[in-house]
C-alpha cells in the first residue's frame, strides 16, 4: 500500500519569550527580549497509509496543531522532511491544496458575512470542481450532514455543530484523498458528534479517504480509529493500535460501590487493607471506587469484605476506561511496546 504521508525527523521550534520582572524589567524587555527555543514538534516520524484513519493524540501544548499546520503547508519546518501526497506540501502549495481537505474546529474556513452556499461556490471555483462532480457528490454530503436548510445563511448566524457540520462538507467540495481533521467535534452535541462520525465512516470505506483526527474526545477516536499516535510534549510516544494500548494498559478493573449510610473513606481502606486496592471517592454521588488488578480472585475477595462490613446500596464493575489508561500513560511519559 502506498504511503499517504511520510513524516522524517519533523521538527518545529518556537521562540517563547520571558518578560522580566518589575517595571524596569518591563522597560528592558522593550529593547530586548529574552527567549528560549522551545521545540513544539521534536523529531517525530510518522508513516500514514493509503485509507488508515489516524488518532492523532495528546495534552493541551503537545504539538498536535503544529504538526497538522506543517503537513498542510502553512507552517514551514524548522527541520526535517515531509512528503503528503507525493508532494511537499509548502513548495508545491497550489497543486497540493487540491489534494487535501482540512477542518479545524478552533477557527473557521468559511466566510463569516456570507450563506453558506456562497462559500461553497467559491470553493468550488478555487478548487474547479466541475459541475457535475460537485452535483454528484456534493448533494449526497449536503444530505448526509443535514445542511440543507443551513445554505442560504450567513456563517456568523449558526450555531456552532451548524458550523462545524458546514465546515466538513466545505473541506470535502473537492472530494480530497486526504483529511485532516483538527478537533472537529469540539463542542458538540452527541447527536451531531454521531452524525460526523458517521459520515467520516462512510467517505473512508466509500472513497478510501485517509484521515488524521485531533481530538481530546477519546470516544471518537474509539469509534473510528483503529491506530493511535500519541504526542507528548512533541514527541511520539506511542504509535500503534488503539487495542494493543489497551490490553497492554487495560489491566485493571474499577469496583463502584454505593453504599446505605455515610461512610469514611479511611474505613472503607480499613475493610481492605492488605489487599492490593487503591481507594478514591466520587463525593459528587458518593460513590466509592476500588482500582485494582484484573484478578477474579482479588475482586471477589475485595467485594466479600465489602459487602460483610456494609450496607450496599449499588455496586458496579468497570473496565479501566481509555481516558484512565491515556492519563496513566501520560504520567509515565512514555510507553514500549514491543
Ligand atoms: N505560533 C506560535 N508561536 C509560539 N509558540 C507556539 C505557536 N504555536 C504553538 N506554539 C507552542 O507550541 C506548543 C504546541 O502547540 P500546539 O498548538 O501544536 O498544541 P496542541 O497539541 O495542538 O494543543 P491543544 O490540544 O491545546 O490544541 C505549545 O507549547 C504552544 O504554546
Ligand atoms: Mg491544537
Amino acid at each position: 500500500m502506498e504511503n499517504v504521508i511520510e513524516v522524517k525527523k519533523l521538527r518545529k521550534e518556537f521562540k517563547a519569550y520571558s518578560s522580566r520582572a518589575g517595571l524596569k524589567g518591563a522597560f528592558r524587555d522593550l529593547f530586548t527580549r529574552n527567549y528560549k527555543i522551545v521545540p513544539a514538534v521534536n523529531d517525530i516520524n510518522i508513516t500514514v497509509k493509503k485509507g488508515e484513519m489516524v488518532g492523532y493524540i495528546g495534552e493541551n501544548g503537545a504539538g498536535k496543531s503544529t504538526t497538522i499546520k506543517m503537513l498542510t503547508g502553512i507552517l514551514t519546518p524548522t527541520s526535517g522532511e515531509i512528503i503528503v501526497n507525493g508532494m511537499n506540501p509548502h513548495k508545491e502549495r497550489e497543486k497540493f491544496v487540491q489534494t487535501i481537505g482540512v477542518v479545524f474546529g478552533q477557527r473557521s474556513q468559511l466566510w463569516w458575512d456570507i450563506a453558506v452556499q456562497e462559500s461553497f461556490r467559491l470553493l468550488k471555483k478555487v478548487y474547479k470542481v466541475s459541475d457535475e462532480d460537485y452535483e454528484q457528490h456534493m448533494q449526497h454530503v449536503i444530505r448526509t450532514l443535514d445542511i440543507e436548510p443551513l445554505l442560504d445563511k450567513p456563517v456568523r448566524k449558526l450555531s456552532l455543530g451548524q458550523r462545524m457540520r458546514c465546515e466538513l462538507a466545505a473541506a470535502l467540495i473537492h472530494n480530497p484523498p486526504l483529511l485532516f481533521l483538527d478537533e472537529p467535534t469540539i463542542g458538540l452535541d452527541v447527536l451531531v458528534k454521531l452524525k460526523i462520525r458517521e459520515f467520516l465512516k462512510e467517505i473512508n470505506e466509500k472513497y478510501n479517504t485517509t484521515i488524521l483526527l485531533t481530538t481530546h474526545d477519546l470516544s471518537d477516536i474509539e469509534a473510528l480509529c483503529e491506530r493511535v499516535v500519541m504526542l507528548d510534549e512533541g514527541k511520539v510516544i506511542y504509535d500503534g493500535a488503539l487495542r494493543e494500548l489497551k490490553e497492554k494498559w487495560g489491566d485493571q478493573k474499577e469496583l463502584h460501590f454505593q453504599f446505605l449510610k455515610k461512610v469514611n473513606i479511611k474505613t472503607v481502606q480499613n475493610v481492605t487493607s492488605g489487599l492490593p486496592v487503591e481507594w478514591e471517592v466520587d463525593e459528587k454521588d458518593q460513590t466509592f471506587i476500588a482500582i485494582l488488578e484484573d484478578r477474579d480472585e482479588l475482586i471477589s475477595q475485595v467485594i466479600a469484605k465489602v459487602v460483610a462490613a456494609f450496607k450496599i446500596k449499588d455496586v458496579k464493575i468497570n473496565e479501566t476506561s481509555t481516558e484512565e489508561i491515556i492519563r496513566k500513560i501520560y504520567e509515565k511519559g512514555a510507553v514500549e511496546v514491543g
